[in-house]
């Protein structure tokens, strides 16, 4: 094996919105990639978009423990509403799916010791066909602070990019208006990536707390593998701009669902560990297996993931189908790093790799620690060569912690 030595310059100017808010990636549950458009709550009462799903996620949230492992937004998605605005220009929840309304969805999740999050859209039309926020963004924005909305998802569809550059920001200043800290997720880059065009990160980051940058996640490994692609190339920088109140989402998290193996759910959170992404479920959680379960509340995980660096990790190599990524986390001059085995057929990889290749750079020496079953490997210089082996479309994810130059 070759080996790789590359020295990074991390960038530490800030570009973060002043709101306060996601200085960590944020930690929820979206109904968006599990439960989609369903409005059927005729036929699948338990399954439809209405308030009794968000409720019974909310409990599951706070009493199985996601709570407690840093877990804090219900986010509604798209497919909320009714299909007008009422008599006022106001927003209105359906009502036959959303009997109490939606501030008493957001008292429920507050009860709950959660956060609130809601969906719209920058257009005329959200992506389902219902009200968009184009020409009612001021009072779209005291709406949602009137219902106790904690995190609006502000998604691009029916509108033009052309208007993004000016529109986004300006439903960042009418949130702020309302004087309710509201976390703002920003679909504006990725309709940028969609039309081949490079965003404005800097931009973007002044007034967005989060914002996809890509496709929507499918539940596959493909759209997985697709995902982290993007990101490994960060094409316009996009890594540049992130840290706390600023993070680039790469979409939720889809582990508990069908299409992925156990396998590649821990290559999703390791990853999703790694890119300092927020960290947004969309899985059934009254239904979910303990093994996925374990996965998501899994503690040394998530501490690297909230890392409050808040520096994205990045890919230095992709080798055939083996990637390196590292990230730079705390106590100082520590990283964390995952080898990605991005191909889904063949037998484990075993690979000798140079400690500096994988962001150990000393001078001095690092404690090792498997990340997912916690085994210490070793004290390791930036010379000596560590043994991996790697699964098909598995991850070894481990943590290096910086001992100081002791010569
Ligand atoms: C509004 O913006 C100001 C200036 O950036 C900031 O200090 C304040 O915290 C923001 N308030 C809210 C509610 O977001
Ligand atoms: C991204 O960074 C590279 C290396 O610093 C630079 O050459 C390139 O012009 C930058 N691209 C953008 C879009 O800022
Ligand atoms: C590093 O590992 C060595 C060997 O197990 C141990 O003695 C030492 O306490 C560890 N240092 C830290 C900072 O964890
Ligand atoms: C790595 O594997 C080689 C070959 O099996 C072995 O000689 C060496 O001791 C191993 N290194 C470590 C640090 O375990």
């Amino acid at each position: 094996m070759k080996a790789i030595v590359l020295l990074l310059a991390w960038v530490s100017v800030t570009y973060a919105l002043d709101n306060g808010l996601g200085l960590t990636p944020p930690m929820g549950w979206n109904s968006w990639e599990r439960f989609r458009c369903n409005t059927d709550c005729v036929n699948d009462p338990e399954n439809c978009i209405g308030e009794k799903l968000y409720m019974q996620m909310a409990d599951r949230m706070a009493e199985d423990g996601y709570k407690d492992a840093g877990y804090q937004y219900i986010n509604v998605d798209d497919c909320w509403m009714a299909k007008e605005r009422g008599p006022d220009g106001r927003l209105q929840a359906d009502p036959v799916r959303f009997p109490s309304g939606m501030k008493a969805l957001g008292d429920y999740i507050h009860s709950k010791g959660l956060k609130f999050g809601i969906y719209e859209d920058f257009g005329t039309e959200t992506c389902g066909g219902f009200p968009g926020s184009k020409f009612f963004m001021e009072s779209d924005a005291q709406t949602f602070a009137d219902w106790g909305v904690d995190l609006l998802k502000l998604d691009g569809c029916y509108s033009n990019i052309q208007d993004m550059t000016s529109g986004y920001p300006i439903m960042e200043f009418f949130l702020n208006k309302t004087g309710r800290p509201i976390l703002y997720s920003c679909s504006w880059p990725a309709y940028f990536v969609a039309n081949s065009k490079i965003p404005d990160y800097k931009a973007i980051a002044k007034s967005c707390n989060i914002w996809r940058n890509f496709d929507d996640i499918q539940d596959s490994w493909e759209s997985v593998v697709s995902i982290v692609g993007y990101y490994g190339k960060n094409k316009g920088n996009f890594s540049d701009v992130a840290g706390p109140g600023s993070f680039n989402d790469p979409d939720m998290l889809i582990i508990g669902n069908f299409g992925l193996s156990r396998e590649q759910q821990r290559s999703q959170m390791a990853m999703w560990a790694i890119m300092a992404a927020p960290l947004i479920m969309s899985t059934d959680l009254r239904k979910i297996d303990p093994y996925s379960k374990a996965l998501l509340q899994h503690k040394e995980v998530i501490a690297i993931n909230q890392d409050r660096l808040g520096k994205p990790g990045a890919l230095l190599v992709d080798m055939n189908m083996i990637q390196f990524w590292i990230r730079p986390v705390t106590p100082e001059g520590s990283v964390a790093f995952a080898v990605l085995y991005t191909g889904s057929a063949g037998t484990p990889e075993k690979l000798s790799v140079q400690c500096q290749s994988l962001g150990m750079v000393g001078p001095g020496a690092y404690n090792v620690t498997e990340v997912f079953d916690g085994h210490f490997i070793g004290m390791f210089k930036p010379t000596s060569n560590i043994n991996i082996t790697v699964n098909p479309s598995g991850v070894f994810f481990a943590k290096a912690v910086y001992l100081g130059d002791q010569k």
